[in-house]
């Protein structure tokens, strides 16, 4: 039945009854707080706090119990609290742009993903319209360096609405490192910095997904490993990447779990996990 409290969102009939706030369901229909908004806890709080979630809703999934919500119903920037709570972890590019005017801009856009092989390129999402889009359409350029443990406090730093003509660079104490091939700096304390030139924007409603040609890769050496088949590549462990989850949360890597693809030819015909 709809629940008057939070449109959009239907509870089937075993939720009806008085609810633990500590559950799941009411934590991620209720709560949640967008990127631009710093929600209830204090700056030092969330920034400093770490922790651990185990939530045991095992139970109440196997008795088949779900929460439906309707998009459209709900809103869409009560539903985007949602879609950021279940698109979990996202990789964050820590995007660095410089402006027409040679302002030097850096920004963390949880919107990201690799998009396309051959040729490379990435893309990420700007919701809305700030300095990191204005820049990579206004000059062409961007790098998308690598969101890593160590600079946690500083990334989140760098998402402050400052204005236009002031430099994240500056502001964050963050160093910059000339790029091979485009104009906006990397980041020096990012081990991973992938030089792009921008090749398509796509406005989808409030939202414009920027894709780029990564034209270089510049990755410290230190994070490179040799694996058991001798394929020398960064490794995940020595990268820390952080990533972003729903509410004011990140995460760290988790434990690393490796399996090899099952061609079709030797699939056994059954499936036993
Ligand atoms: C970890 C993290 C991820 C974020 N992801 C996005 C994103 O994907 N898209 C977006 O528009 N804003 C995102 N934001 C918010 C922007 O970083 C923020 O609005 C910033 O001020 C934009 O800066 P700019 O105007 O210099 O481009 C994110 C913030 C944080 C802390």
């Amino acid at each position: 039945m709809p629940d008057a409290r939070r449109p959009g969102v239907r509870v089937q009939p075993p939720f009806e009854r008085p609810r633990d706030p500590a559950e799941p369901g009411d934590r991620v229909a209720a709560a949640g707080i967008g990127e631009d908004q710093v929600g209830g806890r204090t700056q030092q709080e969330t920034e400093s706090t770490r922790t651990t979630h185990a939530p045991d809703a095992t139970a109440r999934h196997d008795r088949g119990m779900r929460t439906d919500i309707d998009p459209a119903e709900m809103g869409s920037q009560a539903f985007y609290k949602v879609l950021n709570s279940v698109i979990v972890p996202r990789p964050i590019a820590w995007v660095s742009t410089r402006s027409a005017a040679g302002v030097d801009n850096l920004a963390p856009h949880s919107f990201f993903t690799a998009a396309c092989v051959d040729p490379p390129m990435v893309q990420f999402t700007s919701v809305g319209k700030k300095d990191s889009l204005r820049n990579c359409v206004e000059t062409n350029e961007f790098v998308v360096c690598l969101a890593n443990e160590p600079m946690f406090e500083k990334i989140n730093a760098t998402a402050t609405d400052f204005p236009a003509e002031v430099s994240e660079f500056a502001e964050v104490g963050l160093t910059r490192e000339p790029s091979l091939t485009v104009a906006p700096p990397r980041v020096k304390e990012s081990p991973v910095a992938l030089e792009c030139r921008t090749e398509h924007t796509l406005e989808l409603g409030d939202s414009t997904v920027v894709i780029g040609r990564v034209l270089h890769a510049a990755i410290d050496e230190d994070v490179f490993d040799t694996d058991e088949r001798g394929n020398h590549l960064p490794s995940a462990t020595r990268l820390r990447p952080l990533a972003r989850l729903g509410r004011n949360e990140w995460s760290t890597l988790g434990e690393i779990l490796e399996i090899t693809r099952i061609p079709y030819k030797k699939w056994p015909g059954h499936y036993s996990g």
